[in-house]
């Protein structure tokens, strides 16, 4: 299915997950584990992981007692996702742009599964439908990538081989998006992909955050939880209700 949603193609793609293969799982755990300590959320708790790709924060928050219920736009992940399933491990196709048929006591939005739509309009119908899918007292999760820092250390042009497949890559900011294009030769053909997210920093996010209602809690910079400093941190973390 070809459309001319990037995220659509790419994310459902077998390349994808060869490229980030070495994205580090541990890193992810760890983050999980904080979180739900400093949140103190009860195994009673029931989290929506929105996107959850191919189900690895899921599947973690599940070992750890919780109730879990992952959702993602890519078919192809959540077919592989479904095989982790369980009594409460559950996963469906859902487009975080429509609203939710459930609501939940929490719900993670993790590593940079935002700003990938033009209209600041959309971003907010997705922060509005996780509001309203949020129980009373609810937290919502939101973990992306510290802009300010991105523009400050962009890395131009790099080249990555995993799997034996040469990964040409190229970043650029233009238009408030941050770009990386991805080209590559495998299966006998020549792949071009564009990934794009919107340049969000911290204070464009407090401000979508206040639109929708939420209440932000915490900021943190990375996955151990450290506060956030523009110049050093590497991820936005936002923890609302
Ligand atoms: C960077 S990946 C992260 C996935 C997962 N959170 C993880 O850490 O492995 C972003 C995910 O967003 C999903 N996605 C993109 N647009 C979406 C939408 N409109 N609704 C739901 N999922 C979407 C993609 O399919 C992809 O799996």
């Amino acid at each position: 299915m070809k459309t001319k949603d990037w995220f659509t193609d790419w994310f459902n793609t077998p390349y994808y997950y060869i490229l980030y293969k070495d994205r580090n799982d541990i890193d992810a755990q760890l983050f999980m584990k904080n979180i739900t300590e400093l949140l103190a959320l009860p195994k009673t708790t029931h989290i929506l992981d929105l996107p959850c790709g191919k189900g690895r924060h899921s599947v973690f928050l599940n070992s750890l007692g919780y109730k879990v219920t992952g959702g993602d736009l890519a078919e192809n992940s959540i077919k592989i996702a479904k095989e982790f399933e369980n009594e409460n491990l559950k996963f469906k196709v859902h487009d975080m742009r429509k609203p939710f048929n459930n609501t939940y006591d929490a719900v993670f939005n993790l590593f940079t599964s935002f700003g990938y739509f033009e209209d600041d309009k959309e971003d907010l119908l997705i922060l509005q439908n996780i509001k309203n899918g949020l129980n009373k007292d609810g937290y919502f999760v939101f973990d992306f990538l510290n802009a300010a820092y991105v523009k400050a250390n962009l890395v131009k042009q790099e080249t990555k081989i995993v799997d034996e497949i040469t990964f040409n890559i190229t970043r650029e900011i233009k238009d408030g998006f941050i770009f990386k294009n991805i080209s590559f030769f495998a299966d006998d053909k020549n792949h071009s992909y564009t990934e794009r997210v919107k340049y969000l920093d911290e204070t464009k996010m407090k401000t979508y955050f206040e639109k929708v209602g939420f209440k932000i809690t915490n900021i943190f910079g990375d996955y151990k939880l450290n506060k956030f400093k523009v110049e050093t941190s590497n991820r936005l973390i936002l923890i609302a209700k």
